[in-house]
């Protein structure tokens, strides 16, 4: 799609690194009115954008550098010293590599900076660095700002990357996620604005938060191939075609392609997830089949709520009141449910936990519900309050296991008791200092 419209100011930009995401993003900013220079040491990428050719194959790329190039809003440079003074906002798009251990390479960050940190001093104005390569998160606040502590008119930005190879020019024009993050609120908009001709409303975040997202995106498109190679290779062992299943399935937009699922929060548990995802690891194992994503699920849902049991063990707390029984709200079933071990545990613990459910009053329990709670915890009906105003009243801490309705938020908000959410956040349980500085 075209752009709609330009920039509402263009902007001097300095895009550092010719790479695939430095070359495409020079030369589009520039057709979005922009007046950018290229800065790479390799001299053969600058004299190709120079000559208006792609240095690389990408298709859309060639025309676009030597249209922009023909226009005079695209230059090239190996030198940084002569594009700097002339710019306002600095791309950063050098390569990240992996390391062999599997971090992530900051050599190219590194030197890059050193070099910007050497050519600002007695700088007249403001310069913006946005962090266009993909770093983990706390990279910008330990490698990059640090670098420019003595350069007030610095201002760090992080703006990743979502373009792919091969479709980049189409994905730069039409993106499918715009996101700036930084403290400084004037800078982030500014970069935003960048990209103002672009059919996208920009999710502007923290700093951190930006840097993530860029992770959490790649993990999560990594996770989706993965599945669906699993499910089509168990499809092709059963002779299904595994096409017609991936089909159908994100045919449901409202359960399975939609943000149903994708917030953090408790272990899921109940009577079909579990049961579920146990029989097709079996019956695959069964095939001599192995589907390690799918393997490791039902783990990776243990370790969850094991992360949930060493946080509540750790509470400063002599009794510890329990909202919610079931795995879910909204339901008496209690097959499975992660809140049942979570109170097994804690009662092995020698813990004083009393629990309140809306839907569970423990007299009316029965079959396999009640075989699989008494299995569990013998005498969970003592353990049981009739309200939430009588736990409340009990207890000195509050867990929440499961999301509340409105009148049940507000008596533990007037509580005034301290609480652990297992549901709505992950308890951190202490700021983790992060490895950046040691790569
Ligand atoms: N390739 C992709 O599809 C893609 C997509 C999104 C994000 N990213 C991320 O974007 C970043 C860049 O990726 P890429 O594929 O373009 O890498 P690349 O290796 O193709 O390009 C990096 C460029 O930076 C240049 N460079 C190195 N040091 C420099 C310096 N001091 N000054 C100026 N230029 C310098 C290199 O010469 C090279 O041309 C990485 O962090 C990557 O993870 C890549």
């Amino acid at each position: 799609m075209e752009p709609t419209a330009i920039s509402a100011y263009p902007e001097r930009v300095t895009v550092l690194g010719l790479g695939y995401v430095g070359c495409v993003t020079a030369a589009c900013l520039a057709r979005l009115g922009h007046k950018v220079t290229g800065v790479d040491p390799d001299e053969f990428k600058v004299k190709s954008v120079l000559a208006g050719e792609a240095p690389f194959f990408e298709p859309g790329l060639g025309e676009l550098v030597r249209n922009e190039i023909g226009a005079g809003r695209l230059s090239a440079s190996t030198n940084l010293a002569k594009a700097l003074p002339e710019s306002d906002i600095v791309l950063i798009c050098v390569g990240t590599p992996s390391n062999r251990n599997g971090d992530l390479g900051l050599e190219q960050l590194r030197r890059v900076v050193e070099e910007i940190a050497g050519l600002i001093s007695g700088r007249p104005r403001p310069l913006i660095i946005a962090v266009r390569s993909t770093v983990y998160p706390g990279t910008c606040e330990q490698v990059i700002i640090p670098a420019f502590a003595s350069c007030p008119e610095v201002t760090v930005v992080s703006n990743p990357e979502f373009l792919r190879e091969g479709t980049a020019v189409h994905d730069f024009m039409n993106p499918s996620l715009l996101v700036v993050g930084g403290a400084d609120a004037q800078a982030v908009r500014r970069v935003a604005a960048l990209y103002a001709g672009l059919p996208v409303e920009p999710c502007l975040v923290s700093l951190r938060t930006a840097e993530l997202i860029k992770y959490a995106s790649n993990a999560f498109h990594a996770v989706k191939i993965a599945f669906a190679n699993e499910i089509g290779t168990l499809a092709a062992h059963l002779d299904i075609d595994g096409n017609e299943v991936m089909d159908t399935l994100c045919r449901d937009t409202v359960l399975n392609i939609s943000p149903a699922y994708l917030k953090p929060g408790f272990a899921f548990g109940g009577s079909c997830l579990p049961k579920d995802l146990r029989t097709l690891v079996y019956r695959a194992s069964r095939l001599d089949l192995k589907l390690p994503l799918l393997e490791s699920v039902l783990p990776s849902n243990g370790r969850h709520l094991e992360r949930a049991l060493e946080t509540v063990l750790e509470l400063p707390a002599r009794r510890i009141g329990v909202f919610g029984l079931a795995f879910k709200e909204s339901t008496d079933d209690l097959r499975e449910s992660p809140v049942v071990t979570l109170l097994e545990q804690l009662i092995g613990k020698g813990r004083n936990v009393r629990v309140f459910d809306p839907q569970i009053l423990p007299e009316r329990i029965y079959g396999s519900n009640r075989r699989y709670l008494l299995a569990a915890i013998p005498h969970i009906g003592k353990l049981f309050d009739p309200s939430l105003e009588e736990l409340l009243e009990w207890a000195d801490h509050l867990v929440i296991a499961q999301k509340q309705a409105p009148p049940f938020a507000q008596l533990m908000a007037a509580s005034g008791l301290p609480v652990t959410n297992l549901v709505s956040a992950i308890p951190v349980r202490q700021p983790v200092a992060e490895t950046a500085t040691r790569a």
